[in-house]
């Protein structure tokens, strides 16, 4: 029978793709993008406080990945909220802080056993913050947006979802002799096409991307920026998604994933070089201003978020509150922070890191000074 759009696509072939994954073309990009995410994993180790990452990376990767969704919140009020009062975000800015939590949570789930159907479950219910389960009605469709037209239709019925799932978790798991990339972009295919929930495949199964590098060691920490290059890329995301299921091309797909890792993993890299040496800039810089001010752990932690709160640097023992305040009102003094009222409570943002974080380019304004040596 001829693929129709239309219908539920209980037909969708089993893992392993009956065609060629491991082609010259395939293995030829696999290992670039290997050795981009190598080097990524490297520069991840070069980092004092490995904070700086986990707070601010995933929260990038949250906010494009939810755009793809179309939740779409401002960088300045994600990042102000991640450092304290979510409950008072608005609702994207919260859904967009939930797919942080879900990337941690996953992460956390990893750690006692191997990506699988339940790692899906429990992400995908902390990222809707409702009791997800896989979906047991019919009538879910990938429609076009602007035309209503339908895209795709997902498998129906609970026992028919459960057992291409099955067999995915199988696939993903079973194959160390496939690269664990190949594996990923094929896990990802073949999650998007079972599309197992009502809502929340997409950025599920980009969570569970990451966590599969986690898995097999090409990544410690889930910093690697993947969706910037879906959102980026996403008319050729969704073509490529439906040349799998309509034309059988894996091969397009693969190589498709394979530059995402590559081009991301290079971006990441450059972003955390650039931010270590403006750390380090920074030391010398509040160093030779208010040598009485200064502490590596001072400028490490205003360098944990680009927004900072007097508790922040209280939590770390670095000084009490009347100190921790006249300490911050410093380095507004210095213009390394700039402070903010936000309600009661003063907000102390960071512009440098900041704009070095949401900014493509992977440069900064040195601070006016002559380093004394
Ligand atoms: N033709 C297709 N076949 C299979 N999967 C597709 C196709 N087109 C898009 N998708 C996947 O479906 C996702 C959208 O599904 P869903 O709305 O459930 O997820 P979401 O997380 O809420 O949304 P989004 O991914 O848009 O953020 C897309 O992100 C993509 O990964
Ligand atoms: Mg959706």
């Amino acid at each position: 029978m001829p693929y129709d759009r239309s219908k539920p696509y209980d037909d969708l072939p089993l893992l392993p793709p009956e065609v060629d994954i491991e082609s010259k073309e395939i293995l030829k990009k696999c290992i670039i993008a290997r050795s981009a995410l190598a080097a990524l994993k490297q520069a991840g180790e070069l980092i004092p406080n490995p904070t700086v990452l986990i707070n601010t990376i995933p929260l990038l990767e949250a906010k494009v990945s939810s755009e793809i969704e179309n939740i779409v919140t401002t960088t300045d009020k994600l990042f102000q909220f991640a450092s304290g009062n979510e409950e008072k975000a608005d609702h994207a800015t919260k859904e967009t802080l939930r797919y942080r939590q879900a990337l941690y949570q996953g992460y956390l789930a990893i750690q006692e056993r191997p990506v699988c159907t339940s790692t899906a479950i429990a992400v995908c219910r902390t990222l809707r913050d409702i009791q997800v389960d896989i979906r047991k009605v019919p009538g879910t469709a990938l429609a076009n947006d602007a035309t209503g037209e339908v895209i795709y239709t997902p498998p129906e019925g609970e026992t028919i979802i459960r057992n291409k799932l099955a067999n995915w978790e199988r696939f993903v798991n079973v194959n160390p002799d496939i690269d664990p990339l190949i594996r990923m972009a094929i896990m990802h295919y073949q999650f998007e096409a079972i599309h197992p929930f009502s809502d929340g495949n997409g950025r599920t199964g980009r969570i569970l991307n990451l966590l599969l590098l986690i898995q097999e060691e090409l990544l410690d920490i889930p910093v690697l920026y993947l969706s910037r290059y879906f959102i980026n890329n996403k008319s050729q995301y969704y073509a490529l998604l439906r040349k799998v299921t309509e034309d059988n091309n894996w091969q397009d797909w693969i190589i498709y994933v394979l530059e995402a890792v590559e081009e991301t993993a290079a971006w990441t890299t450059n972003k955390i070089k650039t931010t270590l040496e403006l750390l380090s800039h920074t030391c010398d810089y509040i160093n030779q201003s208010l040598p009485k001010v200064y502490s590596r752990e001072l400028v490490e932690t205003i360098f944990e978020q680009p927004y900072c709160r007097i508790g922040n640097i209280v939590e770390k023992n670095i000084a009490k509150r009347q100190t921790a305040s006249l300490y911050l009102k410093k380095l507004v003094e210095i213009k390394v922070l700039k402070e903010i009222d936000v309600g009661r409570e003063k907000l102390y943002i960071h512009p440098k890191f900041f704009r070095l974080l949401t900014q493509d380019e992977n440069s900064f304004e040195a601070y006016p000074f002559e380093k004394k040596s």
